[in-house]
């Protein structure tokens, strides 16, 4: 399903991702690990098409998409959530949700903005179809509250929930139980196997090592930027480098 082929991304002189290539097939929860700074989100704003690699190559279904732009992805398959939230405090959940749905449908903002004629019939559908992912992450009884009233937890629904609408086949999912509480955290999970379950694909970035370690088939590690090792949960939890890596983190910070 993806692919990614000796890719380096700088900035300036940050060495963001160095060389890195690994690839993965459909019907899998995939997780990509790492301390601080390791380049997890860079490369998932690649994958996203936010930003073109400085070298390599990024192929999703056999297409390559590196040097594609951003509004090419949600078409294509590919969605993504933030990990600092990137919601519109001023609407309501429904309408947040709806934003991302409108990508797909083919009256865009505009047009129903301007409500020309051709628009009702797919604006109530694009409504449709949101409440039913707002149903999905279980935001039902919130859906015309404003989005700059909820809480962390919810609010990161209302993400998973935008990204959901644009029916992807990949899904990434870049620090979505951040900040949650053990409860929330372990429906964050269930979630995210219920959507593999249903057919997509998804790529995690996660710090919490419980979640990452029971529900990824396969994880992936960035340390500085370079790969420094791929297999299931338990051949990473075993893995010396992935511990000296982490143990190695964890000293610098605490000699901060
Ligand atoms: N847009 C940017 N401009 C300049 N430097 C950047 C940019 N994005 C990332 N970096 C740098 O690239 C390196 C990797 O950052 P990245 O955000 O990918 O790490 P990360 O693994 O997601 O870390 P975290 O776990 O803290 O989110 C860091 O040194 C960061 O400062
Ligand atoms: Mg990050």
């Amino acid at each position: 399903m993806l692919e990614v082929k000796n890719v380096t991304k700088t900035f300036g002189g940050v060495v963001a991702n160095k060389d890195v290539s690994f690839s993965f097939e459909e019907g899998q929860i995939v997780g990509l690990i790492g301390p601080n700074g390791a380049g997890k989100s860079t490369m998932f704003n690649m994958i996203s098409a936010i930003f073109p690699p400085s070298e390599g190559e990024i192929i999703f279904r056999k297409q390559r998409i590196d040097k594609m732009p951003t509004n090419a992805m949600a078409p294509l398959g590919i969605s993504r959530t933030f990990q600092n939230l990137q919601v519109f405090k001023n609407m309501t959940v429904v309408e947040n949700v709806m934003v991302g749905r409108h990508i797909r449908t083919k009256t865009g903002t505009l047009r129903a903005a301007l409500k020309l004629p051709g628009t009702k019939k797919e604006e109530v559908s694009a409504y449709d179809k949101a409440m039913e992912y707002i149903q999905f992450v279980g935001l039902q009884d919130l859906y015309d509250h404003l989005a700059g009233n909820l809480a962390l937890g919810k609010l990161r629904l209302l993400e998973l929930a935008r990204a959901l609408a644009t029916e992807p086949k990949l899904l990434l999912l870049d620090e979505i139980a951040a900040g949650l509480n053990h409860k929330e955290t372990k429906e964050m999970s269930n979630l995210i196997e219920k959507i593999r379950n249903n057919g997509t694909t998804v790529f995690v970035v996660e710090h919490d090592m419980d979640l990452v370690m029971s529900i990824c088939d396969k994880i992936i590690v960035l340390d500085q930027g370079e790969k420094i090792a791929e297999g299931t949960p338990r051949e990473i939890q075993s893995n010396q480098r992935v511990i000296t890596a982490y143990l190695g983190a964890e000293v610098e910070k605490n000699a901060q």
